[in-house]
């Protein structure tokens, strides 16, 4: 009987060990084919690692994809080089003259992104997507509807709103530093300021951001995007790391009971806007109209959730990472001040027209957001086969191409020592697009990037007018950038110190 027992475990033992032998050699035959894609075009690559391919550090949070990217920038040279997204081979463009032709002259081979590819528009309850995931005649259908609520006409109509916040905001630092050391969480305050301006402007809501201590759009903000849960965390990086395993699991870019939410109260709003014939042409009003037009699939309403989470997502990391440099530059700090102190007029308001004409803000804004590109890189997935003369490349259908804008923004052969803070480099407008691109370019480029540089300054104009930026014993020597996610975060609250410089508050 034990003879018995024990030749049949030493056959399951052996039975076992064979398929795990075939797995492995399934496995190693598979990785090799898919590995080889690069080696046999004669395009150099980065050696890859069996399931992860290029992307081992992000798995071990070692550091995000975006940073991942630049590393691979970094540690490579020549135009193109060969990478692997897990087992998903891509291409990362390092020559300007390339990434020109994909974002401009060849978009029609271009024109998607791969986050898009991995949106299941039949499941996903957001219809059309927003404009950052919608394809090909969808996005063009959109972008041309919601342009309007970008332009300049209509952000001027929203000139006092603005002030109305920036006036909040400091009333809230006034009120909300520590009394004895100063000290305040200015991500906090970004955080505030950034939906404030981005909720009145586009869908006149008041979220109330400064009045209480956390407001309801404070919460859904946090929800929605909050990459520091590791599940959200997969979700959202999956999008951009494998668009065909996020459509076969159904993942959530944006979590979907905070989006429900922010849809109703944005449903509300309209409702409230049709029984007091109210019309601001914002972008609430754009989609309300567009509603009635739109023979799609889906809720327009839906992509008013990406609108909510790109303003704040955006703005908020970019004002605390202006803040950081000013408190470590003060001498920057006192120029900036005095510039923008020469167009205040005697009643203390500073034109929102001459701030915007402001060179040496101009060129420290640029500065801040080349070295926090706060949307690092730039994807596209290739539409139809593209025939690349130098080198010569196809580059195939489905072939997703990376732009890594962290990596070309601290390349020193575009920026002399590029890890110096220093705003004069932009002086004399000398850097060609193709290697500043905080805003990406071509058809596909953020629509909001004239708002948001109006938002930046205001902000700006308010604080440094109105308080002394120092740093406290809190403040950290290094900005460290979190691990999980895709655009550019603190890894941490922001802490400094801010000094009312005197009683009277600038106006606008
Ligand atoms: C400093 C702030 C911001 C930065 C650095 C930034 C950067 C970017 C970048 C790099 C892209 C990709 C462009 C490309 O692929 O060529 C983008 C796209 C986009 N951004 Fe922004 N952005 C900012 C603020 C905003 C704000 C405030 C909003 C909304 C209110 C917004 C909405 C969008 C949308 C909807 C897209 C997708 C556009 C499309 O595919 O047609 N962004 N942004």
């Amino acid at each position: 009987m034990s003879t018995t027992t024990s030749s049949l475990s030493l056959f399951n033992g052996y039975q076992i060990l064979s398929y795990a032998l075939v797995i492995a050699l399934l496995a190693y035959l598979y990785f090799k084919e898919i590995f080889s894609y690069w080696k046999d075009r004669k395009i150099q690559y980065v050696s890859p690692i069996p399931l992860f391919g290029n992307l081992l550090p992000v798995f071990l949070l070692r550091r995000n994809i975006a940073e991942q990217l630049a590393e691979l920038y970094r540690n490579t040279t020549g135009s193109i080089v060969g990478i692997f997204m897990l087992n998903r081979p891509a291409l990362l463009i390092r020559n300007p003259d390339i990434v020109k032709k994909l974002l401009i002259k060849n978009f029609d081979h271009f024109n998607n992104r791969s986050v898009g590819a991995g949106v299941d528009h039949a499941r996903v309850p957001n219809g059309t997507c927003g404009l950052l995931a919608s394809q090909d005649d969808t996005w063009k259908w959109l972008r041309k509807t919601v342009t309007p609520a970008f332009s300049a006409s209509q952000l001027k109509s929203t000139t006092s709103d603005i002030q109305n916040v920036t006036e909040k905001t400091v009333d809230f630092i006034r009120r909300s530093s520590d009394k004895i050391s100063g000290d305040i969480n200015i991500r906090d305050v970004c955080s505030r300021y950034s939906i404030e301006s981005g909720c009145s402007t586009f869908f006149g809501i008041d979220p109330k951001c400064f009045s209480s201590e956390i407001s309801p759009y404070m919460v859904v903000n946090t929800n929605l995007f909050d990459y520091r849960l590791f599940k959200r965390g997969v979700h959202i990086a999956m999008g951009f790391i494998s668009p065909a395993i996020s459509k076969m699991l159904g993942l959530e870019f944006f979590h979907g009971d905070s989006t429900k939410c922010f849809v109703e109260h944005v449903r509300k709003t309209m409702i409230a806007r049709e029984d007091n014939m109210e019309y601001r042409n914002d972008y609430l009003d754009i989609i309300r109209e567009a509603i009635e037009s739109y023979d799609g699939e889906g809720n327009l309403l839906f992509n008013t959730v990406e609108i909510f989470v790109a303003n704040n997502e955006t703005l908020a990391a970019v004002l605390t990472f202006c803040c950081f440099e000013l408190v470590k530059n003060q001498e920057i700090q006192r120029k900036l001040r005095a510039e923008i102190l020469e167009i205040q007029k005697d009643d203390k308001s500073i034109p929102c027209e001459e701030l915007c004409q402001l060179k040496y803000l101009e060129c420290f804004v640029k500065e801040v957001i080349r070295m926090y590109p706060n949307v690092p890189f730039l994807d596209r997935i290739c539409k139809k086969d593209f025939l690349l003369d130098e080198p010569q490349l196809k580059i195939e259908e489905g072939t997703s191409v990376y732009v890594s804008l962290l990596g070309i923004h601290f390349d020193p052969e575009y920026y002399p020592e590029p890890h110096v803070f220093n705003p004069d480099r932009f002086l004399n407008d000398s850097i060609d697009w193709s290697v500043y691109l905080p805003f990406g370019k071509g058809p596909r480029m953020c629509p909001a990037k004239k708002y948001s540089e109006i938002i930046i300054k205001s902000y700006l104009a308010s604080v440094l007018t109105n308080f002394e930026l120092t740093k406290s014993s809190r403040t950290t020597e290094k900005m460290v950038f979190h691990t999980k996610g895709f655009t550019l975060q603190p890894s941490e609250e922001v802490f400094l110190n801010m000094q009312p410089l005197n009683n009277t508050q600038t106006v606008y």
